[in-house]
Parts: structure tokens; C-alpha cells; sequence
């Protein structure tokens, strides 16, 4: 992770300016602001280390990136890397020594993992979800859990476009007929895309992405959201779904799964729609009714679909997709200019990579630097960087979220001076840190362990 820098405000005192007679063409004029900048004086962050003299050791599971792997390394983390997820027991034996771990959705981070666990500080989950991890457990041990919920969000943008293109062209009908060695050129019902209407329903990562590329394609984007948001380039944001699904040619759902979401495409909201419109579900299997989508699709009412979610999708690579687990399967598969894929919009390998990275720099500012921005269980704390030239310390605290605790603390701090401090809270558990100077080597220890004694301390680290 780089280290940020702070500018300082002040005009640089060797800044050179270029004056208008003396460098009159734009050449000089660049060369005397590159030379007003090479020597601009900048505070750089100091790189904090916890006072714990351990090497911190962390566990990659599930083959996550080489590049995540680097980035660790690169920071002197011990990293013990695995290819394959770990069952609970086998993290129950081994987990014991290691002060970070890092999975995909295989590995299960239960209560007993997390009790086998006392040296863990952090969890990374390098993937959009976090259910396989007891997220309250981990909390109240004072374990933030990071995740990356946004990283491939232009991956499902990009996604969208191809599959309006190929609703509009019904090529997947023709590649299919070509499969079964039928020949069937044809330009009836197919269109092109420029000047038609795409209905965007959830306008936010992937929404206005998508609207962004829609536009460049030609394409007239309307919008709806719950909330009032600043549309992109020439989009318009409508006010209700109705009017969304009257005007659009094609209509694409990206919001999250929700109660107010669930079946928001059923029978009603179907009929709705243009007749020859387009829909189109990369979003949550369960946003759209299935079986009122076959019959508006069977009656002509739309003229074709692109699903890529599901309401009950099959648990590994090779499993059926058929009646069994969704009892309209067989019938939505027989149905042409239908387009089925296998919850794919964010598998890419560049939204791998950025899963990674996004993932791993989480991981070291929190064992780093005591930030907890992100995190998706815990309150979400960050102080400015100490810089260089301060020889200040951070307190972590994670403490239980009763009344009573800033008082102990800062009546454990208030020999020192506290030059910044911040708390937030999430439920059960409060996190504060606080930046402190004028604190002599030999009290850092003893700090430490008047913070732990406090009642409400679930963990104090130190970093200086
Ligand atoms: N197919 C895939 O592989 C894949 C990959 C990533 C994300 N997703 C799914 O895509 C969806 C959108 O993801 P995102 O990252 O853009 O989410 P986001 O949180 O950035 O945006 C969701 C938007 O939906 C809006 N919204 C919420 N309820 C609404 C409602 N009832 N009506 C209209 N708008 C509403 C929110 O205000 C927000 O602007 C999520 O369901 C996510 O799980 C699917």
C-alpha cells in the first residue's frame, strides 16, 4: 500500500514562478512548473507497526491471487498461501497461530473456528459475499471482516451490453440453429440498438456504469431509484417503476435483494412493459417472477430475456439446471431469444484481480494503521496518517459498547497528549482510536496494559 502525503498548504518557498514576459510559449511554461514541483516539500505518512514484536503470520485459503500474496509479502507478513478451502476442523487445528486470514465463500469462519482463534485480528473475504462467516462472533471478538462488494461491477456492466446487443440481434438463437447445423438468415424483429430506450431499474455501481456505456452505444437511458440521484451524461430519472416499464425498450434490473425488491417483476409490472420490450435480470434471482416472465414471453408479449441469476442455483460446477431445482426450468430453456447464464456477470478475471487488491489493501490498513473503513461488521473508524516527523502512537481499542469506557480510557490517556481521537459503535461492540504524542518508549507497554484492563476491553493493540 502506498502511503499517503499530506501537501502541506503553504506556498512552497523555492516555487518558481514563470513569469509571463521572460517564458512567453507554453514550453517554458511547463518546464518552470515541473521545476516548481520536483523540489515541493511533501510530509509523508509514517509506516506504524504494532508494538507486538510477533511477525504477523497470515493464512491464504481458496487460491487467492499471487498479486495479493505480493502485496502481503511486500509489507513483511508471513503468508502461508493454500490452493484448496480448509474444512472446520482442520482450521480449528491450525488457525490457533495465525493473526489474519483470507477466503472465498468455500471456507466456513463459524463460532468454533473463531474461538480456536486467539491471536486473529482480521478476516478477508475475497469475494462479494459474507455469509460464510459468523459475522456477530466475530465482532465480538474484535475481528472486522472485509469484503469487496463492488469491485466487478463494469464486469456485469459490460455483460449487460453484450446481452442487449444480442437480445436485439437474436444472435444466440441464430448461434444456437447454427449449432444444430440450420441455416436461418433472417432480419425480421432483429434491431439495432442506437436511439432505443434502456430502463435502468437500481441506479448505483453497475446501474450508472452501464448507463455511462449505454450512452456511448447511442442509446436514449431512462432510470429509476429510490433515492434521487445526480443522473450521468444525458440520463433522466423517472419517477416511478410504472413509468420506467411504459417507455423502455429494454429494461435491466440491478438493484439488491431485498423485501421491497423481491417479485418487483411479477405478472403486473410484466404487462407494463412495450410489447417486443426486452428484460433483463443480472441482479438477484429473486427480484423477478420466473413463471410471469414464461408467460410474457410465450405470449409475445416480450420479445426475448437475458437471465444470469436465479432463486436456487446450483451449488457447484456440473450440476443440473433443471426442474428439480427450479420447477420451470426445462420450459424457460425451451424458449428462443432467452439467454441463460450461470451467474456469471462478475467473473472476470479483472474483477478477480481487483478483488484482490481492494481485499488485501483492507487487511494491511487494518493491521497497519488501525483502520476499519469498510469493514462489514464493525463500526467504521479512521484517523488522518501520523506523519514522519511526529513521534506519535495509535490506540486501537475495541471495547464492548457500554457506557462508561471513554472515561477510563482517558483518564488512562490524560498524561499524554491526545492529538486526535475518534469512536463509532455497531451494535455490541465500539471501536476508538486515538493518536497520542509525548509518550516515552518504556510507558508504551504499560499504556497498553492499563487500556486491556479496562472493563470493557475486548482488544488493545498499539501501534507506533
Ligand atoms: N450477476 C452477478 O454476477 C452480479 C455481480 C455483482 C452484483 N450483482 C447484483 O447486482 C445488484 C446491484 O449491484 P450494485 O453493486 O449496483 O448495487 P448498489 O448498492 O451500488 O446499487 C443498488 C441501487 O438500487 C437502488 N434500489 C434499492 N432498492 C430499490 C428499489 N426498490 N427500487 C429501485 N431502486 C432501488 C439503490 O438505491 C441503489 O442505488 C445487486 O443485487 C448485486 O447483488 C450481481
Amino acid at each position: 500500500m502506498s502511503n499517503p502525503i499530506i501537501i502541506p498548504a503553504s506556498k512552497p518557498q523555492n516555487q518558481v514562478v514563470a513569469s509571463p514576459t521572460t517564458s512567453s510559449n507554453l514550453h517554458d511554461r511547463m518546464t518552470a512548473r515541473r521545476d516548481s514541483t520536483v523540489n515541493t516539500k511533501v510530509r509523508e505518512a509514517k509506516v506504524l507497526h504494532p508494538v507486538e514484536n510477533e511477525h504477523l503470520k497470515l493464512l491464504l485459503l481458496e487460491n487467492i491471487s499471487q498479486e495479493a500474496v505480493k502485496a502481503f509479502q511486500a509489507h513483511g507478513f508471513h503468508v502461508d498461501h493454500h490452493t484448496k478451502a480448509m474444512s472446520e476442523d482442520e482450521l480449528v487445528s491450525k488457525i490457533g497461530q495465525y493473526h489474519a486470514v483470507g477466503i472465498r465463500s468455500k471456507t466456513k469462519i463459524t463460532e468454533r473456528v473463531i474461538k480456536a482463534a486467539p491471536k486473529l485480528l482480521v478476516i478477508g473475504c475475497f469475494c462479494i459475499g459474507v455469509n460464510q462467516v459468523d459475522l456477530e462472533t466475530a465482532a465480538k471478538a474484535g475481528i472486522p471482516v472485509f469484503n469487496s462488494p463492488f469491485s466487478n461491477s463494469r464486469s456485469v456492466a459490460e455483460l449487460v451490453i453484450s446481452e442487449v446487443i444480442a437480445l436485439s440481434r437474436q444472435y444466440f438463437q441464430r448461434a444456437f440453429e447454427m449449432r444444430q447445423g440450420i441455416w436461418n438468415k433472417q432480419s425480421k424483429g432483429c434491431w439495432e440498438v442506437r436511439g432505443k430506450t434502456l430502463g435502468i431499474v437500481g441506479y448505483g455501481h453497475i446501474g450508472s456504469q452501464l448507463s455511462v456505456l449505454a450512452e456511448a452505444l447511442g442509446m436514449r437511458v431512462l432510470f429509476h431509484d429510490v433515492i434521487n440521484i445526480m443522473p450521468l451524461g444525458s440520463a433522466r430519472q423517472v419517477e416511478s417503476l410504472t413509468a420506467l416499464l411504459n417507455e423502455s425498450d429494454f429494461v435491466t434490473l440491478h438493484v439488491p435483494e431485498v423485501p421491497e425488491t423481491t417479485y418487483m417483476i411479477s405478472k403486473e409490472q410484466l404487462s407494463e412493459m412495450k410489447k417486443g420490450a426486452y428484460l433483463i435480470n443480472n441482479a438477484r434471482g429473486k427480484v423477478v417472477d420466473i413463471p410471469a416472465l414464461v408467460d410474457a414471453l410465450k405470449s409475445g408479449h416480450l420479445a426475448g430475456a437475458a437471465l444470469d441469476v436465479y432463486p436456487s442455483e446450483p451449488g457447484a460446477n456440473g450440476s443440473p439446471f433443471d426442474d428439480q431445482l427450479n420447477s420451470w426450468a426445462s420450459t424457460l430453456r425451451s424458449i428462443p431469444n432467452v439467454i441463460l447464464t450461470p451467474h456469471i456477470g462478475g467473473s472476470t478475471e479483472e474483477a478477480q484481480r481487483m478483488i484482490g487488491e481492494e481485499v488485501s489493501s483492507a487487511l494491511t490498513r487494518y493491521l497497519n494503521y488501525g483502520s476499519t473503513m469498510g469493514a462489514v461488521n464493525f463500526p467504521e473508524v479512521d484517523l488522518r496518517a501520523i506523519t514522519a516527523e511526529q513521534q506519535g502512537i495509535r490506540v486501537c481499542h475495541v471495547h464492548n459498547n457500554i457506557p462508561g469506557v471513554l472515561r477510563q480510557v482517558n483518564e488512562v490517556l490524560s498524561p499524554y497528549n491526545v492529538e486526535k481521537q475518534y469512536s463509532d459503535s455497531k451494535g455490541d461492540v465500539a471501536y476508538l482510536m486515538a493518536d497520542i504524542t509525548d509518550v516515552s518508549t518504556s510507558d508504551v507497554n504499560k499504556l497498553r496494559e492499563l487500556i486491556s484492563k479496562t472493563s470493557a476491553n475486548i482488544l488493545t493493540r498499539l501501534l507506533v
